[in-house]
């Protein structure tokens, strides 16, 4: 008896192992919460450890060392200079630069494109993601001139790749980077105080959120391995259970994953995961996402992408897995030209572009416009109707109303300055610039909208006492003067 609750008790520790891999080893959760789990999936994941360390050196066998993906980066800047740029957006801990491809007819130069990205090796025993992104760029390099769907990438968005944001861990064989930090557990969270000290913030961290302050991503991904599902936000849950927990583009998300999982060889085939999509929060709360934090302070719409059940597949197998990969992650980085609702935004007085907002009705999410171009890119499902509304301070904002079909649409907007009462009334009283007040930029008196009510308050003062004086001299012969003229245009306000 003792003997088979000692195996019922064993098993179940043995069971804890495998549910741990397969969610990625998504561990590390808030320990308010998840205390006993977690202390579970340490002990599990110790004995797991025990048995890795022994295979580390056979596993890695064939896969790219950091030396070899920074030569096959460089390799691929020099044969394919035309169409892409080499760039590092930082160092790791041990200051391995973090190198990203970037692939465009105009590469680093910005246009009014969206830009994608993919961003493999998180996890640094995730090294799947990395072998398939400096695939994924040679193809494209390949391809550029023969495939339509690759040339539309090339030629209208800018496509960034950084094959390993943790080269430390993967030279370590481990999960974190070389502090042991999860950098998938280190961004600024949204429900708790978690990692907004900026000192104790990881560099692999800070350099893709400055990164993001840079460029203006309209979809990104991220490259896991350990299962295989397309995860979207949220990650983490307000209450910290394990829950659906639905983001405001619920239903943008789920399309975007589901054209990665039905575009795979098998994802969508999933009898885990109905689809081959999951919502994070639903699999397992985490917080300190990198995908939540892309969608909410860099309006990027981002997947964590787990590519293979098996974190490292024998190296011949990869080939086989970059099939698997190769419809998807084309056809995700596509989605950003394919899908949703682009445009530009322009001031209607002096036609130039203006970074302002686009928010559809209905969705409590704002995508903003570039400063350069005016150019927005706000992704949503296919085959509905949608009410897009832009608008910009010192402007009326606009609304359209669109029936999406299967294809992007694009919409411009041309907006009005804002010439509420208030601000007509100073302008036309406060300045001499003749009587034609319809037009001029708002702010160009550069007052404080506070100050600016005040100041109205003021004219008007002046201009009643004004008008008092010009009565008693109206009765002499001055009725058809210019101040006349003006007091009637300002009376009626
Ligand atoms: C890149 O160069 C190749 C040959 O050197 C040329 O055929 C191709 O048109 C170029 N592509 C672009 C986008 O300029
Ligand atoms: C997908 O295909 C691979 C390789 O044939 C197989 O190992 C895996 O179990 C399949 N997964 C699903 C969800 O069908
Ligand atoms: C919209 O989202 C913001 C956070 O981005 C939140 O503070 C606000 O309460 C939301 N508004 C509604 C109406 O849900
Ligand atoms: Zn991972």
């Amino acid at each position: 008896m003792k003997l088979l609750v000692g195996i019922l008790f064993f098993s179940f520790f043995l069971a804890i192992p495998s549910a741990v891999a397969r969610g990625g080893e998504r561990g590390g959760t808030l320990s308010d919460y998840e205390n006993d789990r977690s202390n579970v999936a340490t002990t599990a994941r110790i004995l797991l450890e025990d048995e890795k360390s022994q295979n580390k050196i056979a596993r890695a066998r064939g896969y790219m060392t950091n030396s070899d993906l920074e030569k096959a980066v460089k390799d691929f800047g020099g044969r394919c200079s035309n169409i892409s740029r080499i760039y590092s957006i930082g160092e790791s801990v041990n200051g391995v630069p973090l190198w990203v491809i970037e692939i465009s007819d105009k590469p680093g130069e910005e246009e009014g494109e969206p830009a994608f990205k993919y961003i493999g090796n998180v996890h640094g025993d995730e090294p799947v993601g990395r072998e398939l992104l400096i695939r994924l760029a040679n193809w494209i390099c390949d391809n550029h001139l023969k495939d339509p769907l690759v040339r539309s990438i090339v030629e209208n968005s800018h496509l960034h790749i950084l094959p390993s944001i943790n080269p430390d861990g993967f030279a370590l064989q481990r999960r974190g980077n070389a502090k042991n930090i999860d950098l998938n557990r280190d961004f600024p969270d949204q429900f708790f105080p978690l990692n907004d000290d900026i000192n104790t913030r990881q560099p692999e961290t800070a350099a893709v959120m400055k990164w993001l302050g840079e460029i203006r991503f309209t979809g990104s991904a991220t490259l896991h391995g350990g299962a295989l599902v397309a995860n979207y936000p949220w990650d983490g849950t307000r209450d910290g259970r394990k829950h659906y927990y639905s983001c405001p583009d619920d239903n943008t998300f789920r399309f975007l994953a589901s054209t990665y999982s039905r575009s795979h060889h098998n994802m969508s085939l999933s009898k885990e995961f109905p689809g081959g999509i999951t919502n994070g929060a639903l699999w397992y709360p985490i917080y300190g996402a990198m995908q939540d934090w892309n969608y909410i302070h860099a309006g990027c719409f981002e997947l964590t992408l787990e590519v293979s059940d098996d974190k490292w597949p024998m190296i011949d197998e990869i080939p086989t897995l970059w099939e698997y990969n190769k419809m998807s992650l084309l056809n995700l980085a596509a989605s950003v030209l394919k899908t949703g609702v682009h445009g530009r935004i322009f001031a209607s007085d002096s036609g130039t572009p203006l970074p302002g907002f686009i928010t559809i009705k209905g969705i409590n999410y704002t995508v903003t416009a570039g400063r350069a171009f005016g150019d927005y890119h706000r992704l949503l499902v296919p085959g509905d109707r949608y009410e897009v509304m832009a608008s910009m301070s010192g402007y009326k904002s606009k609304t359209t109303t669109i029936s999406l079909g299967e294809v992007a649409m694009t919409l411009d907007f041309i907006l009005d300055p804002d010439t509420t009462t208030e601000r007509y009334l100073w302008r036309t009283s406060g300045c001499n610039c003749g009587s034609s007040s319809s037009s001029g930029g708002g702010g160009k008196f550069g007052l404080e909208m506070f100050w600016t009510l005040h100041m109205e308050v003021y004219a008007v003062i002046i201009i009643l006492l004004f008008w008092f004086l010009l009565r008693r001299r109206l009765k002499s012969n001055l009725l058809n003067d210019k101040p006349q003229a003006a007091r009637s245009s300002l009376l009626p306000a």
